[in-house]
């Protein structure tokens, strides 16, 4: 328990954990064992009790700019005081459209509109609604059917879990949404193991589409949702041609193409989005995290011209898309928006994480050999590290020790997919603390064998 008397140097924590039922989290080993953290500069945490952790995972894949950024901090200080909050129904905000305008010049031309959200979820299932409510005013409304991939995600509201593909993530939600199917995912480990980039085997997973197209006929599909690489289901880097192959299919039958960019964009891939590393051109991209360094909730969506126009009939005083959030666009998510695109911009971080790609892929290449690791793939700044379960009925436990060990022991901070550990670092990262946390990643692979 920690001394709670105002004179106590420690930082105030609460001393009872209980009242917190925290997402995504084994709560009960956490409250035995918890880590909190209490500030962050740059590449490091420093956890309550003054320790300096390694981040190796931009928080969640939101801080690539690193952390503690003041600018990021002054922006939002003095928007806060400007104007706190205004609406974002029927009326705007000049730093709004400022930021559209930004994102729609990162993103590949085409791709025009932007619509603001507050997180990756409401992005993915935004994209879905659009894509539904395009096909119905475009005449094509018996286009209901959404198609996701196995593996894939696409968070947490029930659009994104229903086409999202992780099955832990779908067991106890019912039914979700009707008239839903999935690709296979794009992973074959005999055949891709120790890629570094896009492996070469894999493009015709994209051909399954065409056998659902058969299956359900294209005038049932609406839209098919992917990420480029897919992230939280453990780093899986598309296979060479194989977003390419799903542009021909899905454009040859009128399906709409959604990439999921929420992590992907704004540099992770050493470009401002996947879509421009593969040079195909979907119909959406949606975007989180990263647009606002993770200093502010902050989503999107942004879509192609030729859609946003088809809803720009009808009567001029008429609400176009009925959907929107009480806090789309936030004006404290704008400003940190804005001063987050400057330090991208500035600091030509996308540039940055393209030109560390071969040195951050051959470090952690290095791990190879190590015990229990399975497989390697690296793509961009980013690596996913496949270690054996414990056993059979054990899954997850290995990779579970794996973040503890690294975040008490080695002052590491590690995401994980099951028994995968996932390196994504802030962008701003040196080429020695790629060896420093790639040496810290061995160590706790060492202590969980
Ligand atoms: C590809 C993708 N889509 C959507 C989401 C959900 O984002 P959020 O947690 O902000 O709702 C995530 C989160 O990791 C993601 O990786």
């Amino acid at each position: 328990m920690l001394d709670k008397s105002p004179d106590s140097t420690a930082i105030n924590v609460p001393n009872d954990l209980a009242a917190l039922w925290m997402p995504f989290t084994a709560n009960r080993a956490f409250k035995k064992a918890p880590r909190l953290l209490a500030g962050a500069k740059d590449m490091h945490y420093i956890t309550v009790d003054g320790r300096k952790i390694i981040d190796a995972a931009s928080g969640m894949w939101c801080s690539n700019a690193g952390h503690g950024r003041p600018q990021i901090a002054e922006a939002i200080a003095k928007q806060a005081a400007a104007l706190d909050y205004a609406p974002p129904f029927q009326f705007g905000i000049p730093q709004a459209f400022e930021l559209a305008s930004r994102i729609a010049e990162l993103a590949p031309k085409g791709l025009e509109s932007v619509f603001f959200c507050n997180s990756g979820s409401e992005a993915a299932d935004t994209a879905l609604k659009i894509a539904l409510a395009y096909h119905q005013i475009s005449g094509q409304g018996s286009r209901t059917r959404l198609i996701g991939r196995v593996r894939g995600y696409h968070g947490v509201g029930f659009g994104g879990t229903s086409v999202g593909g992780i099955v832990n993530n779908r067991k106890l939600y019912g039914s979700l949404l009707a008239g839903v199917d999935h690709l296979p995912a794009t992973y074959d480990r005999e055949k891709q193991a120790f890629t570094k980039g896009e492996p070469e085997y894999g493009a015709h997973f994209a051909d399954e589409l065409e056998n659902l197209v058969g299956l359900h006929g294209a005038n049932t599909i609406a839209a098919v949702i992917v990420e480029p690489m897919a992230g939280s289901t453990g780093v899986l880097p598309a296979p060479k041609g194989y977003l390419k192959r799903l542009r021909e299919i899905t454009q040859k039958h009128g399906i709409l193409l959604i990439f999921d960019e929420v992590i992907t964009g704004y540099g992770r891939l050493g470009h401002a989005f996947a879509a421009e590393r593969y040079g195909v051109l979907p119909d959406m991209i949606t975007f989180a995290k990263g647009v606002t360094n993770g200093a502010a909730p902050m989503g999107g969506i942004i879509v192609r011209d030729t859609i946003h126009d088809a809803f720009m009939t009808g009567p001029e005083h008429a609400v176009e898309l009925t959907h929107g959030y009480t806090y789309s666009a936030h004006p404290i998510a704008c400003a940190a928006g804005l001063a987050t695109l400057d330090i991208y911009r500035d600091e030509k971080l996308f540039e940055r994480a393209k030109n560390l790609e071969p040195k951050f892929g051959d470090a952690v290449m290095s791990l190879k050999g190590l015990p229990n690791v399975l497989d390697i793939r690296t793509v961009g700044l980013t690596a996913g590290i496949d270690l054996a379960p414990r056993a059979a009925d054990l899954v997850g436990k290995r990779g579970y020790d794996a973040m503890v060990s690294a975040f008490h022991e080695n002052d590491l901070m590690l995401r994980i997919a099951g028994d995968t550990l996932a390196l994504t670092p802030p962008l701003i990262i040196s080429e020695d603390q790629i060896g420093e946390i790639v040496e810290k990643v061995g160590k706790v692979i060492r202590a969980v064998a």
